[in-house]
C-alpha cells in the first residue's frame, strides 16, 4: 500500500481477486488506494480512517452485501461518496442502491477508462459538497452568534457552551438578569441548530392568565371555553420541528407546569378542550430572572420539570461583573444609534466613558443600550458628553448612603430593589442580633415574609 500526502482516498470491495489486483494497477498513482474482499474488511477501513471514494461491488460472495455495505457506509460521520460495480443486466438493484444514496454507478465488465471518469466526477461532487459544507459552518457561526458583543472570559465562555449544545435537542435553561441577553442566547442557539429552518417561537409566560397560557402553548378546540370561538393552534404545534423558547417560566401557575411536564417528557400535546393526542418535534428553551431553585424549595416550582428543564443551564452574568466588556458594547450601540438617526457621533469623552464606568447597570445591557440611545438622540457634538448621559446613570451616589451594592466591588451602590432589599433586611438583622421578629418588626412586614426573602436570597442569619 502506498501512502503519499494529498492523495484523495479510495476503498475498492471486490470478492475477486484479479479484477482487485486490476483495479490497483490502473488507479495507483491517482488515489491512495484501499483494498477489501468482504463488508467486514471495508467497515474496518471506513472505520479506522476518511476515506473519499467507495467503490464497491454490489454482489459480494453471491449475495448483495454491496447494498448493506452502502447502507454503513452512508451513515457514518464522514460518509464517502460511493460508486456502485454491478453486472451488466442488474441495473435494477443499481437504481435501488442510488436511492439509498449511491452517487453513481458502473456495469461490468469493467471499462477501465469509463470508471476514471466516473470516480473523478465523484471526487469532484464530494470536494464541492464538503466546501459548500464548510461555508455554511462558517456563516452558521458568524450569523448564530454575531449579534452578541464581548469578549470577557465569561461570554468567552458561554459562546462555547452555546456551539457545544445548539446542535442537540438538549433543554437549555438560560438563567439571568433582566436585560442580560437571554433571548439573544436563545435564538442564537436556534440558529446554529439544524431546526434553523423551521421556527423560533418565544412565550412570555408572565403576560397571560394561567388559562390564557395554557391555550397560547397548547392551542384548543373549538367552543373549549368561554371565548374560544375557533379552534387554535398553540405555540407547540406552531414551532414543530422548530425552538419554544419560554420566557419567564418561573411564572407559570401549577396547572400548565403539569402540562408542560408532560409534553415535554412525551413529546405530544393535547389541545385544550380537545383529545387527540398531537405528536409534536420542538426543542425547549426556558429563561428566568428568577432563582428557579430557590423557587423550587419554596414549592412554588416543579422539582421535576426544572430538572426536565435544567438539562443544561446557562447563566448570563450581570453585566456589573463584567464590566471590560463595556467599551465594546458602548461602540457598538453607538454605530447603531448614530446610522439610526443620521449622526455623525465618533465616540465618546474620557468623562462620559468613566462615567458609564463606574455605573452598576442594573437594567444591565438593556440600560446600557438605552442610554446610549438617549445619549445619542441628544448628543450636539461628535462625541457624547457627560451631559448627554441620562441623570440616572450620573447621579447614582446620592440618597442612598449607607447602602452596599451586595456583591460588585467597585461604583456606586445600586438602586436595583433586589439589592437594596436584602440590604435593609441585613441591617435589620444585624440591629436585632438576628431577632427574626424584632427584624420583621423593624422592616414591617411579616415573619413569614422575612423568613421566605431571606431564604431566597440566602441571608446568612445574622
Ligand atoms: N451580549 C450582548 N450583545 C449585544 N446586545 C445585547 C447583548 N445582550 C443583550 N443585548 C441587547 O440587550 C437587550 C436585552 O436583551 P434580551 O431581551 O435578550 O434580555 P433578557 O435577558 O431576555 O431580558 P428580560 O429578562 O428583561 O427579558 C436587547 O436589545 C439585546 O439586543
Ligand atoms: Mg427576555
Amino acid at each position: 500500500m502506498t501512502v503519499t500526502d494529498n492523495l484523495p482516498t479510495l476503498l475498492v470491495v471486490e470478492d475477486e481477486k484479479n479484477t482487485r489486483d486490476g483495479l490497483r494497477r490502473y488507479f495507483d498513482g491517482k488515489f491512495d488506494i484501499y483494498l477489501a474482499p468482504d463488508v467486514a474488511t471495508a467497515m474496518n477501513v471506513l472505520e479506522s480512517q476518511p476515506v473519499d471514494v467507495l467503490l464497491t461491488d454490489l454482489r459480494l460472495t453471491g449475495g448483495t452485501e454491496g447494498l448493506d455495505l452502502l447502507e454503513r457506509a452512508t451513515s457514518i460521520s464522514h460518509p464517502p461518496v460511493c460508486v456502485l460495480m454491478t453486472a451488466y443486466g442488474s441495473e435494477k438493484v443499481a437504481v435501488q442502491a442510488m436511492k439509498k444514496g449511491a452517487y453513481d454507478y458502473i456495469t461490468k465488465p469493467l471499462d477501465l477508462e469509463k470508471l476514471d471518469v466516473v470516480l473523478t466526477r465523484a471526487l469532484h461532487s464530494r470536494k464541492v459538497e464538503s466546501e459548500n459544507r464548510q461555508l455554511r459552518e462558517e456563516l452558521d457561526r458568524k450569523y448564530g452568534l454575531e449579534k452578541l458583543i464581548g469578549n470577557s472570559p465569561a461570554m468567552t465562555e458561554i459562546y462555547e457552551r452555546i456551539r457545544q449544545v445548539a446542535p442537540t435537542r438538549a433543554t437549555v435553561l438560560i438563567e439571568g438578569e433582566s436585560g442580560t441577553g437571554k433571548e439573544l442566547v436563545a435564538q442564537s442557539l436556534h440558529m446554529l441548530s439544524p431546526r434553523k429552518s423551521a421556527r423560533f417561537v418565544a412565550v412570555h409566560c408572565a403576560a397571560l392568565s394561567p388559562q390564557l397560557l395554557e391555550s397560547e402553548l397548547f392551542g384548543h378546540e373549538k367552543g373549549s371555553f368561554t371565548g374560544a370561538t375557533e379552534r387554535r393552534i398553540g405555540r407547540f404545534e406552531e414551532a414543530n420541528h422548530g425552538t419554544l423558547f419560554l420566557d419567564e417560566i418561573g411564572e407559570i401557575d401549577a396547572a400548565t407546569q403539569v402540562k408542560l411536564l408532560r409534553a415535554l417528557g412525551e413529546q405530544t400535546i393535547q389541545r385544550v378542550g380537545g383529545n387527540q393526542t398531537i405528536k409534536v418535534d420542538v426543542r425547549v428553551i426556558a429563561a428566568t430572572n428568577k432563582n428557579l431553585e430557590a423557587l423550587v424549595r419554596e414549592g412554588k416550582f416543579r422539582e421535576d420539570l426544572f430538572y426536565r428543564l435544567d438539562v443544561v443551564p446557562i447563566h448570563l452574568p450581570p453585566l456589573r461583573n463584567r464590566k471590560e466588556d463595556i467599551p465594546l458594547l458602548i461602540h457598538a450601540f453607538v454605530h447603531e444609534f448614530a446610522r439610526q438617526n443620521q449622526k455623525r457621533v465618533v465616540g465618546l469623552t474620557t468623562d462620559a466613558m468613566e462615567a458609564l464606568q463606574q455605573y452598576d447597570w442594573p437594567g444591565n445591557i438593556r440600560e446600557l443600550r438605552a442610554a446610549i440611545e438617549h445619549a445619542v438622540a441628544l448628543s450636539r457634538g461628535e462625541r457624547l458628553s457627560v451631559r448627554d448621559l441620562p441623570p440616572r446613570v450620573l447621579g447614582q451616589s446620592e440618597g442612598v448612603a449607607g447602602l452596599t451594592s451586595g456583591g460588585s466591588s467597585s461604583g456606586p451602590a445600586s438602586l436595583n430593589l433586589e439589592t437594596m432589599e436584602k440590604s435593609f433586611i441585613r441591617q435589620a438583622l444585624r440591629a436585632t442580633e438576628g431577632n427574626i421578629t424584632e427584624a420583621a418588626k423593624l422592616l414591617g412586614i411579616s415573619r413569614r415574609t422575612l423568613h421566605r426573602k431571606i431564604k431566597t436570597y440566602q441571608i446568612a442569619p445574622a
